[in-house]
């Protein structure tokens, strides 16, 4: 699933030594794997081959225009949900033509943006928010296609944070309302319907809620294909990863070693569950996964400060912190830890690994069992290639981190660790306190 692995006793990335990296372009910094990224969209693709199907990758997962670049050359589409990320595909020479506009709460500029350059369909989420669809493309003199999210009620069963498809959720409309509300846009002159969209949550580890999901839905959607022609169904994202073992996971044939009802999620279990469910439709089927795509293709590298031994526990403190990789603070969440040199002859300590930032929260992992590492030695966070950089901040005054792509033997920096002149440049002190 990944081509992160152990050669000898060196962490490699493909084959570049994950060291090397560090040291050209110090710490912390995010490494992803082109390959793997492209077996995943392939992956993904193959899994659904029966079915006609447009690969939006939701890229607030990760919005580095070179891999960006990357799924566009793979021929996919966006999943994009600002006007930001809509520049942020035209920079990268992507498509806005196959690609869909999410969001509870687009501006009319973002509209204007997304209409002026041929937005494939808006996921509109409220009555409100066609209305203003309908009057900015009326402005303009064009139709706005859309697609009206909906919200199914279904429990994703994954955290709480990143649920989405139940009714106390304010992402869609409910399944209850949606027949009405396309009654309604079906009179708005600027308005084309054109498909139906539902996205549950992310992060699920298993199939049964997609099933669910589109079984509860499937039959209003045949309906709206029979009454206003649609052509399209989306189904969101949500597709989860492994983060416990995720180092393990990338060794070929890991998967098949597990018992059955052990085995995480793959794309070809969600395909072979979806596809006769999505077929009858005689749709176009739009997938719009992020983290599946880009997950386990990325880790985080950082150095060891120091080993501070507390009263009670360990802490391994790296220049790494939350503002670098937010998800363990935010959701709980598990990233692996390994050191990028292996030696078995260590001891293992159990460890806090905490970052520099001054709140008790600045934490990636407590009581950890890991190999012992000392100051200047470098580690990975794993798993790290999906909400990583993109939920980045500059808390504390943080530049925010460097990311370098590598592909194969080769690896180039795609995005230089921020400067300090470039992160006060829009600051200004007021003439009042000159
Ligand atoms: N489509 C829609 C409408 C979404 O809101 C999302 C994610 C996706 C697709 C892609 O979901 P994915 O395939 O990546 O699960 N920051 C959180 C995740 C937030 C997901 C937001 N929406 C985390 O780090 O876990």
């Amino acid at each position: 699933m990944h081509h992160f692995r152990y050669a000898g006793s060196d962490l490699q990335c493909e084959s570049v030594d994950l060291a090397a990296v560090a040291r050209l372009y110090g710490t912390p910094t995010y490494v992803y794997s082109a390959s793997t990224i492209e077996d995943h969209y392939k992956r993904l693709q193959t899994s659904l081959a029966g079915l006609d199907l447009q690969i939006c990758y939701a890229m607030k997962a990760n919005s580095n225009l070179a891999l960006l670049k990357l799924f566009s050359n793979l021929g996919a589409g966006f999943d994009l949900v600002s006007g930001g990320e809509i520049r942020r595909v035209i920079a990268a020479g992507g498509n806005v033509k196959t690609s869909v506009f999410a969001g509870v709460g687009k501006t009319e500029a973002e509209i204007k943006l997304a209409l002026e350059n041929g937005i494939f369909s808006f996921h509109v989420e409220s009555e409100p928010e066609l209305a203003r669809i309908n009057h900015v493309a009326g402005t303009m003199g064009v139709k706005a296609p859309i697609a009206i999210r909906i919200n199914p009620d279904v429990d994703a069963k994954t955290h709480a944070k990143i649920t989405t498809g139940k009714s106390d959720n304010k992402f869609g409309v409910p399944l209850r309302f949606a027949a009405a509300a396309y009654e309604a846009a079906s009179k708005l002159k600027n308005i084309e319907l054109k498909g139906v969209q539902m996205h549950i949550g992310s992060q699920l580890t298993s199939v049964g809620p997609f099933v669910e999901a589109v079984k509860k839905v499937a039959p209003f959607v045949a309906e709206l294909k029979a009454s206003y022609g649609i052509s399209y169904f989306s189904i969101g994202g949500g597709m989860g990863i492994v983060y416990k073992d995720s180092l393990a996971s990338g060794q070929p044939g890991w998967w098949d070693a597990l018992p059955p009802e052990q085995r995480p999620l793959t794309p070809e279990v969600y395909g072979e569950a979806l596809t006769p469910l999505l077929q009858p439709l005689g749709l176009k089927i739009v997938l719009e996964h992020g983290r599946f795509m880009v997950g386990n293709a990325g880790v985080l590298l950082s150095k060891v400060e120091h080993l501070k031994r507390g009263a009670n526990k360990n802490f391994l403190i790296v220049d790494a912190a939350m503002n670098d990789l937010m998800r363990p603070a935010m959701y709980d969440s598990y990233h692996e830890i390994v050191p990028l040199h292996r030696d078995t002859s260590r001891r293992a300590l159990t460890v806090d690994v905490v970052g520099p930032i001054c709140e008790t929260g600045d934490c990636f992992a407590k009581d950890r069992q890991l190999q012992e590492v000392g100051e200047g030695e470098l580690i990975a966070f794993m798993s790290a290639g999906a909400y990583g950089y993109t939920m980045a901040s500059r808390y504390n005054t943080r530049a925010l981190a460097a990311e370098v792509l590598v592909k194969g033997s080769s690896f180039e920096l795609i995005n230089a660790r921020e400067t300090f002149e470039h992160m006060i440049a829009n600051e200004k002190v007021p003439a009042f306190l000159r």
